[in-house]
């Protein structure tokens, strides 16, 4: 009789994957993504890039504050820190080798395979995992969020609520 190769029970190993990005802002995309990953995955840390010489909409600080309200509902399963600096020393700190991008199109495939071939090349033992989104969230991104904003467009259908208001406030206080 064949001889099958058990799969070691999940239970065994605790498999926490990074989902690093600029979520400036985070949207109803990347919210999926998350959630979808905590059906594979144990634990996932939400890695906000913090880049000094960029300027964001909504300041690190008050990317993770949102993005950590947000997930609050799912306890410790879900994390939320700010980077600088190397994707994979971030990585290396959190002790995990996983990191973990959404694929909405064949069009992000390039972007994303070069990026993954450098991190691999800088920390061989860091796979990259991909999750394809949702159809009906293929269109979203966070600069088409941002444009729409800006201009007065209503974006409740591509970011989490507390995103909404966040942009809300920020534009209110703008016009002002
Ligand atoms: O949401 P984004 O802006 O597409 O995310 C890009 C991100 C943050 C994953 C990428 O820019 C990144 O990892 N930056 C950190 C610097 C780094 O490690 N660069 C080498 C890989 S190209």
């Amino acid at each position: 009789m064949a001889k099958v190769n058990r799969v070691k029970s999940r239970n065994q190993t605790n498999i926490t994957a990074v989902f690093p990005g600029s979520f400036d802002p985070f949207t109803k995309g990347h919210a999926d993504i998350v959630e979808r990953a905590l059906a594979i995955f144990d634990r996932v840390i939400v890695g906000v890039l913090h880049n000094p010489s960029k300027t964001y909409l909504f300041e690190e600080q008050e990317r993770v504050a949102l993005i950590a309200k947000h997930f609050e509902r799912l306890g410790d399963r879900v994390a939320v820190e700010s980077f600088s600096g190397l994707l994979v020393d971030f990585v290396a700190r959190t002790g995990s080798r996983v990191v973990l991008r959404g694929l909405r199109a064949v069009s992000d495939f390039d972007y994303e395979a070069q990026m993954a071939l450098v991190n691999r090349r800088l920390a061989p033992q860091v796979e990259t995992l991909f999750l394809t989104s949702r159809e009906e969230h293929s269109y979203i991104s966070s600069s088409v969020v941002k444009q729409v904003a800006t201009l007065g467009g209503d974006v409740s259908e591509m970011v989490p609520a507390i995103i909404n208001q966040a942009l809300k406030r920020l534009y209110r206080h703008r016009a002002k």
